[in-house]
């Protein structure tokens, strides 16, 4: 599994300069787990934190340009960080299993003479242990730059080629990033795999509501942003494997409260809806008549159980429309998912003490803002005796209740 060890972000909206876990210039700083939560007073960068991997996202699939008007960012200057001289800029610590080398990718955007955002800077560095210092194996500067073939080899910060085959490399336009151009070459295969990673992202943006929608047959793999698919998501995993979906339902079933049977339904015209069974009741309800929370449920457990998961997935206050008693056996049900299978990463903004009771205090970052309004993350676990009561068993979210730390 692809993992994100840290990130590093500038001059994006609140995030003025943040880091968390991880990075090339602080190796010295614990990587980020399968489970990484976000929380924090309102207005204190949480949802930019999400928009930020949304944007990156976006710049890949749309372009830069594209990508700073999207999802009502507003454009370059409303998105910049108010007062910031320097341009936006993003560096992610990855790492493609454990056994690989940590790569750090650095894309800088930033905007012309004529006020249209470009990609000014982008970079793939890996460290070499023999060599102790850093190689690139992308540089581009407005567009123009190298990169290297193969699966090693690159150049250091003096301009020497240390091993591989270099090519010079001219892009003809530079409102998207050169990974998506030699990422779709076979010959650069740590690009084409990074980029790879990279797209198979899932910003979870769930609505009941565009899950009751009447859907097409067609069967889908993955979720959508908005679960709009989530009956072709479950015809595709019935077409895939009926006796795999059937258990899987049969786990969802048993965490979904008054909920006794889950089961496919496949009508004449190729479609499948989903019957629920519910206590009290002889006849099952069809998945549009089921309530928000119960379809939220349903499709976070749903996720949780791909079988090829998206390696990285960001989800938004999950704890919205969930009774409350319900969020510790989630977020426990969450924790234990990705650190059990290792097949995905998942970051959680939340409110919810609730959902915080269940999570550890190394999994959680506290996000507040410092004296000049700008962004400031911190682990849970760096606040005093934070760690040490909750060893000794207290839970952390009735300590960030009770005002202890965050
Ligand atoms: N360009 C900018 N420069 C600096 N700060 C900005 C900029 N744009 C927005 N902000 C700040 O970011 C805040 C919004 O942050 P965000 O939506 O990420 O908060 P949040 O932690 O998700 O809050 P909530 O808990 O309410 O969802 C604004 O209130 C504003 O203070
Ligand atoms: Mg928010």
């Amino acid at each position: 599994m692809g993992k994100i060890e840290g990130i590093k972000i500038q001059n994006y909206g609140p995030l003025k300069d943040i880091i968390m876990g991880r990075t090339l210039s602080h190796r010295e700083l614990q990587p980020l787990g399968n489970l990484t939560a976000i929380i924090g007073p309102s207005g204190n960068g949480k949802s930019t934190l999400a928009d930020a991997f949304g944007f990156i996202a976006d710049c890949l699939e749309i372009g830069v340009e594209a990508a700073c008007d999207a999802n009502n960012r507003g454009g370059y200057e409303r998105i910049l960080s108010q007062g910031a001289a320097e341009p936006i800029s993003f560096e992610l610590y990855y790492r493609e299993n454990s056994r690989s080398t940590p790569i750090t990718y650095e894309l800088v955007i930033s905007i012309d003479k004529m006020g249209r955002p470009y990609v000014q800077q982008e970079r793939l560095r890996y460290r070499v242990q023999k060599i102790g210092r850093p190689l690139s194996f992308l540089y581009l500067q407005n567009g123009k730059g190298y990169a290297f073939e193969g699966k090693d080899g690159g150049q250091d910060e003096d301009g020497n080629v240390v091993s591989g085959k270099k090519v010079e490399v001219e892009l003809s336009d530079i409102r998207k990033p050169g990974i998506v151009t030699l990422g779709a070459m076979k010959q650069y295969d740590r690009i084409e795999q990074f980029l790879s990673f990279l797209k198979s992202w899932y910003l979870c943006y769930f609505s009941p509501d565009a899950a009751r929608r009447l859907q097409t047959v067609a069967p889908q793999p993955y979720l959508d942003r908005i679960g709009s698919n989530i009956n072709n998501v479950a015809q595709y995993m019935y077409r895939e494997n009926k006796k795999d979906f059937e258990k899987v339902l049969g786990q969802i079933q048993s965490k979904l409260p008054g909920i006794t049977r889950i089961e496919p339904k496949k009508f004449e015209n190729g479609q499948m809806m989903l019957r629920f069974w519910e206590k009290g009741f002889d006849e099952p309800f069809y998945s549009s008549r089921m309530s928000d929370g119960t379809l939220k449920l349903f499709a976070y457990y749903l996720l949780l159980h791909e079988k090829n998961p998206r390696e990285l997935v960001f989800i938004e206050e999950p704890e919205n429309g969930l009774y409350h008693h319900y969020l510790a056996n989630l977020a426990k049900e969450m924790a234990d998912n990705v650190n059990g299978s290792n097949k995905k990463q998942l970051f959680i903004t939340t409110h919810s003490p609730f959902f915080v009771n269940a999570l550890n205090p190394k999994d959680v970052w506290v996000l507040k803002k410092d004296e000049e309004g700008y962004t400031t993350a911190k682990k849970a676990s760096e606040y005093d005796f934070v760690q040490e009561l909750s060893e000794e068993g207290v839970a952390l979210g009735d300590m960030w209740y009770s005002r202890y730390f965050g």
